[in-house]
């Protein structure tokens, strides 16, 4: 019965697949184009809304120290820029169009304010310029924009705290502010020095979004984060230790911190060792196996003798 459901399942999925795909572009394309609508003219309607833009000088002549602290700040380059027109230049390429707020005296509802919006409405203003670039481009999948949080929960174009990326914050603090838990494990005794400068949380993660879980980084080598900084430890090595390449340093090592040594997930050495070399496993089929020598208290210090436990050129258990 199940190898039966199985052969119609097989040509059924190749018969909706490309029917589903084509939904999929086109309902993409859809709200790509509402959100178009919403932000940016129609090519049709080009002309005309251009006459709507003002440019940055003109809202200077009202906004001047507004404009004077925005001057220093990456998004000037925006003025010299004509590749996207005047929706995509200065003030305008965020506020939208000026003319009538100009006309209006000032009018405040004829301008994007930022305040009123929800932050996926900010957050699309924004992606209409960097959504394309590489570190964006996965916001949308990110934790943080499913959990609503917006650019501007760590950004500010005009009132940033730190000059460097416009961060209302700089990290930790703006982390720690919304994930305590991680503020608890980089307090622990044994810890990547992230609180002491020496290692940022952005060197793991990317706040935008990844194409993986929980945000971490890979090296564009598709490689763990943790060989940026532990080259020594990726080897390839004569003699893999399994784990290190089919489950990742995590299973041996918390990333943040550690009340244990080393960063390992277990107080003692031998206990990490024993929860995969255990006697039973070496009955089971693929299990890796149990050490066939004894087990006392001599031989409790695993790492004394298996000194290259992340894998080794020499010795097929890791010794030096
Ligand atoms: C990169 C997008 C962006 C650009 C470019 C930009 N703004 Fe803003 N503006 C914002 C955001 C977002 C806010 C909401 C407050 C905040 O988060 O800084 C804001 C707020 C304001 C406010 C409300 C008062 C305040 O200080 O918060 C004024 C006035 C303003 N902008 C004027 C301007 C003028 C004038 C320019 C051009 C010199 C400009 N903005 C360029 C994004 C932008
Ligand atoms: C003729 C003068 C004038 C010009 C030109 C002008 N503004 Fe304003 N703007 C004002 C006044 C007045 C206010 C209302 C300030 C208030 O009530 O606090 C205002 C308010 C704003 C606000 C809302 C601030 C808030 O607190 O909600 C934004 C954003 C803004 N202007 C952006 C711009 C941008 C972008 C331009 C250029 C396209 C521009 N302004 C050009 C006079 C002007
Ligand atoms: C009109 C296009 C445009 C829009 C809209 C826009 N940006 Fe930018 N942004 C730029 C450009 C261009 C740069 C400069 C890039 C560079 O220096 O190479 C930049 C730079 C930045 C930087 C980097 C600053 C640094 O020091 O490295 C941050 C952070 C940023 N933008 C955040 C935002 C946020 C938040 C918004 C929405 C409120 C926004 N941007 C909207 C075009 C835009
Ligand atoms: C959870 C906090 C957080 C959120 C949300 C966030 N950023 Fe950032 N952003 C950072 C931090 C931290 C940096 C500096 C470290 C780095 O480069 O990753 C940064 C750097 C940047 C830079 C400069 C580096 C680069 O990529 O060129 C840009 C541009 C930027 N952010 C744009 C955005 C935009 C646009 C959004 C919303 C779609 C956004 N950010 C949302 C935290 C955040
Ligand atoms: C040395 C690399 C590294 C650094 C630095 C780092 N992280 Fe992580 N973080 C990871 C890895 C790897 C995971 C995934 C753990 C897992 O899958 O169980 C993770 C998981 C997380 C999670 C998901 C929940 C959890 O605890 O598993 C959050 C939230 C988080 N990190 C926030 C932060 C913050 C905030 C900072 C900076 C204060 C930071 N991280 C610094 C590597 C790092
Ligand atoms: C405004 C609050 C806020 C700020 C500031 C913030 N985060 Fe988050 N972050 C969240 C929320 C909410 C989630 C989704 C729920 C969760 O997993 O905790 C999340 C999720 C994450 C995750 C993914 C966890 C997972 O389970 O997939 C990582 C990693 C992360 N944040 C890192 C950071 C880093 C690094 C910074 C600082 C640059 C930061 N966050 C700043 C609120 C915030
Ligand atoms: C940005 C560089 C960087 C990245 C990325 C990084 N580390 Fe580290 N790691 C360090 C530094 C620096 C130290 C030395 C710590 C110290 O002396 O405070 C360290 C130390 C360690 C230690 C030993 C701690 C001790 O007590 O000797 C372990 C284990 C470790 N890292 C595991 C990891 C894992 C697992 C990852 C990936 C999730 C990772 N590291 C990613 C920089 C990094
Ligand atoms: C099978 C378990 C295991 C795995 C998987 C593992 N480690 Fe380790 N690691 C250890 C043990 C045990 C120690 C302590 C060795 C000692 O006490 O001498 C250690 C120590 C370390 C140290 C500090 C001492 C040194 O050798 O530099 C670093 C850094 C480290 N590991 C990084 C990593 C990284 C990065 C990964 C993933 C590529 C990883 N580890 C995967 C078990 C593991
Ligand atoms: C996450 C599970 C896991 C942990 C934890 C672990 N190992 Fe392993 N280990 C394996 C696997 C899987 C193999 C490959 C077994 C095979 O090929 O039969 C292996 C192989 C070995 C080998 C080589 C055996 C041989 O015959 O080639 C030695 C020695 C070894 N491990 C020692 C240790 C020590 C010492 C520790 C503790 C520091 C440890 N392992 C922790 C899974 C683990
Ligand atoms: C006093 C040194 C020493 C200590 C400590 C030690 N081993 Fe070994 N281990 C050896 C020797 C010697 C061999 C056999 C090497 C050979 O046959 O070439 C071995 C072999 C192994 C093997 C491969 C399977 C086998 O028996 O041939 C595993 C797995 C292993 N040890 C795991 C462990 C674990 C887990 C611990 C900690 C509980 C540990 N060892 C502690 C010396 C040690």
């Amino acid at each position: 019965m199940p190898a039966n459901s199985r052969f119609t399942r097989v040509p059924l999925f190749w018969v909706l697949y490309p029917c589903l795909s084509i939904f999929v572009v086109l309902a993409a394309g859809q709200s790509r184009q509402q959100a178009a609508d919403k932000s940016a003219p129609s090519p049709s309607a080009a002309s005309l809304e251009s006459s709507k833009y003002v440019g940055a000088e003109t809202c200077k002549s009202c906004h001047e120290d507004v404009y004077n602290a925005w001057e220093k700040t990456p998004h000037w380059k925006t003025t010299l820029d004509q590749k996207g027109g005047p929706s995509h230049q200065g003030c305008e390429g965020c506020h939208g169009p000026g003319a009538d707020h100009v006309a209006g005296g000032g009018d405040k509802t004829k301008i994007y304010t930022f305040k009123d919006g929800s932050r996926q409405q900010t957050s699309a203003r924004c992606l209409s310029c960097h959504g394309e670039s590489h570190e964006q481009s996965h916001f949308a999948e990110s934790g943080h924009s499913s959990s609503d949080v917006g650019c501007l929960d760590c950004h500010s174009p005009h009132h940033a705290k730190e000059e460097q990326h416009l961060l209302v914050q700089s990290q930790p603090q703006l982390c720690y502010g919304c994930h305590t838990a991680a503020k608890a494990d980089f307090a622990k005794p044994f810890h990547h020095r992230v609180n002491e400068g020496l290692v940022q949380c952005n060197d793991c993660h990317n706040p935008h979004g990844t194409a993986t879980l929980r945000q971490v980084r890979a090296l564009p080598s598709g490689d763990a984060v943790c060989y940026k900084c532990h080259v020594d430890k990726q080897g390839p090595f004569v003699y893999e230790h399994v784990p290190v390449k089919t489950e990742g340093c995590g299973s041996c090592h918390t990333p943040h911190g550690s009340t244990n040594p080393r960063l390992l997930k277990v107080s003692l050495v031998n206990m990490l060792c024993l929860q995969c070399h255990t006697f039973s496993t070496q009955l089971t089929a693929g299990g890796p196996i149990g050490p066939g020598h004894n087990q006392s208290a001599k031989y409790q210090a695993c790492t004394m003798c298996h000194t290259q436990i992340h894998g080794s050129n020499f010795s097929a258990v890791f010794f030096k």
